[in-house]
Formats: C-alpha cells, structure tokens, sequence
C-alpha cells in the first residue's frame, strides 16, 4: 500500500454558468473539484488550507475511517472547523475499500461549489469482478444557483420557508443549453467504438434525486457505493444525492453524437427544479453535431422506474467479496423520518419548516461531539436519543394535528461490535417523500422495504439476508419504510442524515456514539495535534 498526498487550497475562483458570472469556493480554482486516487488500502493525506472567508470542513463520503473518525469531516460532530487560514491535514487509510466514493464540504451549504471523486482502484493484479473496461470516467452530477448558495439558506432560516430550487441540473460542471442561455455548452465525452466504458456517476447535488440516462445505449450497475453489485443491466439510473453508481457502457456503435439526460425524480407533490441537464455521447470521427436524443425522459414522478432500479440491486456476495450481513441483532430500532413544524416569532408564518428522526430536531452543538466524547467533556451532548418512536405513529398520507418536535443534541450510544436493525420509517408529516439517509463510518446492508407502515411481525420474515445491497446512503421511500442492518464495529461519533441538504439544516440527523472495544485496536485513535479548534 502507498501514501498518497494531496494538496487542496480552498480559493474562491469566478466561474461563469448560466449566462452570468459569480464567485464560487473551490479547490484550487477547480468546478468540480480535484478528483483523489488511490488504490485499496493506500493512506491518503489531503492538506486543507482554508483562504475564503467561510469556516471549511471537507467530509470523505464513504471512506469508513476505520478508528480515525478525527479525519471524517462533519464540523462540530467530529471536529471544529477549518477556519479562514488555518491547516487540517485530514489523514485517513481506505482499509478494505475499493469503487467510487466523493468528498465534499460538510458545513453550511458549501458543498453545492466544493466537491469531487474518489477513485479506489482495486489492490495491484486484483482484477475487477467483471469485464475489464478500456477506459474510465468519472460523471458528477449536480445543481447550480445563480444566487450565492449560502444566501439561499440564510434566507430561508431566517424566513422559516422552504429554499429556492436551483436553477440548472450539471453534468461535471455544465448544464448544457437551457432556457434563457441556449449559448451554455454542455460536457461532452468523447469515445471511440466498440469499447467498454466504465462510468463512475456521483450524486453531489443538494436536494435533488436524479435519472441518468443515455440515448442508444444501455448501461450496466456493476457497482454502488464502492460496494460490487450482482451486474444488471438498464437503461435509466436513479441516483440520490449521496450516492455513487458504477456502470459499464459499450460504445456498439461506429459513429454518432447521442444524448445524455439528468432530470430529477421527486415523489412529493413539492416543487423541485425540472430542468433537464444535458450532455453528449461523442464518437470520434462522427462529423456535424446531429445528436440521436431520447425518446422518453422520465417524468418527476417516475416513482415504478425508481422503485424497479433500487429492488433490482443485490450485492455481489461472491468468495472474494461476501456479503457480511449481521445475523443475530442486539440492537432493534425504530426510527420515524419527518418533516414537522415548529413555533417562531421572527419567521413569516409565525413558525419554520424543521426535520427530525423520532421528533426529535437535532441541534448542533458548539465544539465537536468526537472531542466531547473523547475528553469525557460534560453537557455537550446526552445519550438519550430514543431507539424507537416515542409518539405513536400511523402513516395515512394526511397531516397529524401535531407537527411539533423536540430540539436536542441527543446521540444513540452502542457496545464496540454490537449489531443494529434500523427501520427508517418515513411518516410524512407534511407530505410523504423520499429522503436519502446517509450514515457515516459504515456500510449498511438494506435488507428490506415497503410502503406504509412497517409491520414488525410480518415483514421481517421477508428480509433479505443473503444479498442485500450494501451502501452509505439509502433511500426511505415516500411514505414507507426501509429495513437496514450494521455492525459497530467502527469507534467514535458517526453522523447519519438525510443527504437532501435543507433537510440536514433542518435537523434531519442524528448521532451514533460507538464506543471503545478491549484492545488497542479495538478503540479510537488519538486526535491528530493540527486538529482545528473551536
Ligand atoms: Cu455526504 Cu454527512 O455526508
């Protein structure tokens, strides 16, 4: 295994989208950021100078952190952040891990401007579990606001209102030619024929799921979440904002442009920016820029195609890569996923949009959660947050007559190698909606799902515990459940929300304390000495 060193200046950089020119938090003057690579099992050190005006804190999406949870990123849960010209070398080795992982901002709303690709390369003379491909690229997708991203969450707190949507959908950066800036060009990815392809697709946007989808082509999941798949071939992908998706695609034609659609997928009667971002498919050679568009590009409210892609993934359980899913539980939890409403003298209506898991809003604290635990520092946090619902719940799809929640810096305390069963139930307080729960320092097994209400006599008996998709970040659908299984064998502070960022502002998150096993090996590291402080 290698060390790798990366260097990442966070500079301000104007960039022009839209037609319009703003400032934008980079790294280095990059949109998209840099992309890491690395190879299974190498350390990885990124040193973070911050030179904007804004606290930074850069979180590695799905990199475990085995014991080095002082390196994962969240601010104020494991560390303080980065303050204006201030160093953090975040120091962290990818142990077992090998697929498409991202990092990006994990404080305010920065992370719309500052993200990128992790590449984890399997170990040397290790090859893939499926046909090897000619080449690799990486396709990020996001959203873009002609507005300052931070301007647009203040607002909205200060309102107590739902944020404005974005204004275009991007494809490594670019929107292509949208309404009212025909002129704004789109990515092109250029290809040779009757080659395969692996395309490596991030989710990095705020608040939208979204279909990928290419004209002519048919695309194959081989991978998601840096976790392998039972290949399976498609021609849509769904993908939420946290996640990663490996697909192979074959270039089985000798000549062409062929279009590449990113339009959202909400299952809410909300308003979500719908347009479509667009990018084209080029085959060296091809001359004129006639493109083969789609028929079809899948409406808002796709919810069948989304559903049948999310219960076509299994994973790979393999001998080389089996699929560990925890059998005997000591943990059964019951989490209600929610949006709620509580009182506010300063907001329009007298009272501002809040998130919670169990009713309760979560508070962010002042100085890290990880620090707090570590230095055994009281009234930082309590380790009262309830394993299942403390208000009775019945999904109907209509509002209950109390929206309210509980505010707290509540965490879930478990035993060093103690295994959870964690149903996310969304109730739709508001509205019912789909909501992509990210967990920090583990891979959880999804082993099952359904819509309503979660039955826990019935449905457990139709679990999967055999391949059940491995990932970071799973989907709740609207106004059902999801069943997840893990096991915390990772100790420290580990951070689960919903990925859709303004429901993280609005305390759509929560916190797992693992602590310490027996052996050294079994507990936190120390923190590192340049570890920023509050
Ligand atoms: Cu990708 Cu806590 O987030």
């Amino acid at each position: 295994a290698m060390v790798r060193h990366y260097n990442f200046n966070v500079v301000l950089k104007n960039v022009t989208r839209l037609c319009s020119t703003k400032p934008i938090v980079t790294i280095d003057g990059k949109f998209p950021g840099p992309t890491i690579y690395a190879s299974e099992n190498d350390t990885v050190l990124v040193k973070v100078v911050n030179h904007v005006k804004y606290n930074i804190s850069i979180h590695w999406h799905g990199v475990r952190q085995l014991r080095t949870g002082w390196a994962d990123g969240p601010a104020y849960i494991t560390q303080c952040p980065i303050q204006p010209g201030q160093t953090y070398v975040y120091n962290f080795t990818l142990t077992g891990q090998r697929g498409t992982l991202w990092w990006h901002a994990h404080i305010l709303w920065l992370r719309a401007t500052l993200h990128g690709a992790i590449v984890i390369l399997p170990k040397l003379g290790v090859p893939y579990p499926f046909p090897k491909p000619n080449m690799e690229q990486v396709i990020i997708l996001s959203e873009w606001w002609n507005s300052d991203t931070e301007a647009v969450i203040n607002e909205a707190l200060k309102s107590g209102l739902a944020p404005s949507v974005s204004d275009a959908h991007t494809i490594n950066g670019h929107s292509g030619p949208i309404q009212g800036c025909a002129s704004q060009e789109g990515f092109k990815l250029n290809v040779e024929p009757r080659l395969t392809y692996l395309l490596r697709i991030i989710n990095a946007a705020l608040n939208e799921e979204l279909f990928f989808k290419i004209a002519g082509h048919e695309l194959t999941v081989v991978e998601v979440d840096a976790v392998y798949t039972k290949p399976f071939k498609t021609d849509t992908i769904v993908i939420a904002p946290g996640q990663t998706t490996n697909v192979l695609l074959t270039t089985k034609h000798a000549i062409g442009n062929y279009l590449v659609a990113v339009s959202p997928f909400v299952d809410a009667p909300i308003t979500v920016d719908n347009k479509t971002a667009t990018a084209t498919l080029h085959y060296s050679g091809t001359l004129g820029s006639t493109i083969t568009t789609l028929t079809s590009i899948p409406p808002k409210n796709a919810t069948p195609l989304a559903t049948s892609f999310t219960n076509s993934l299994r994973s790979l359980n393999s001998k080389e890569y089996p699929a560990k899913v925890p059998l005997k539980i000591d943990h059964n939890l019951l989490f209600t996923v929610s949006l709620g409403i509580n009182p506010c003298a300063t907001c329009v209506n007298n009272s501002r949009l809040v998130a919670d898991f169990n009713n309760v809003t979560f508070v962010t604290p002042k100085i890290s959660l990880l620090q707090a635990h570590f230095l055994n520092i009281k009234g930082v946090f309590t380790d009262d947050f309830p394993g299942n619902p403390p208000r009775v719940y019945n999904f109907t799809g209509t509002q209950p007559s109390n929206l309210r929640t509980m505010k707290g810096t509540r965490v879930y305390r478990l035993a060093y190698n103690s295994t959870v069963e964690l149903v996310l139930q969304d109730t739709g307080m508001i509205t019912p909606e789909n909501h992509p729960i990210h967990l920090h320092g583990f891979n959880v097994f999804v082993v099952g799902k359904g819509r309503g209400n979660f039955n826990p006599t019935k449905d457990p008996k139709k679990f999967n515990l055999v391949d059940p998709v491995e990932r970071n970040t799973v989907g709740v659908p609207s106004g059902g459940w999801t069943a997840i299984r893990f096991r915390a064998d990772n100790p420290g502070v580990w951070f689960m929300h919903c990925h859709l960022e303004i429901h993280t502002t609005w305390g759509l998150k929560m916190v797992f304390v693992v602590d310490n096993g027996k052996g050294r090996s079994e507990s936190l590291l120390a923190p590192p000495n340049d570890l920023p402080k509050c």
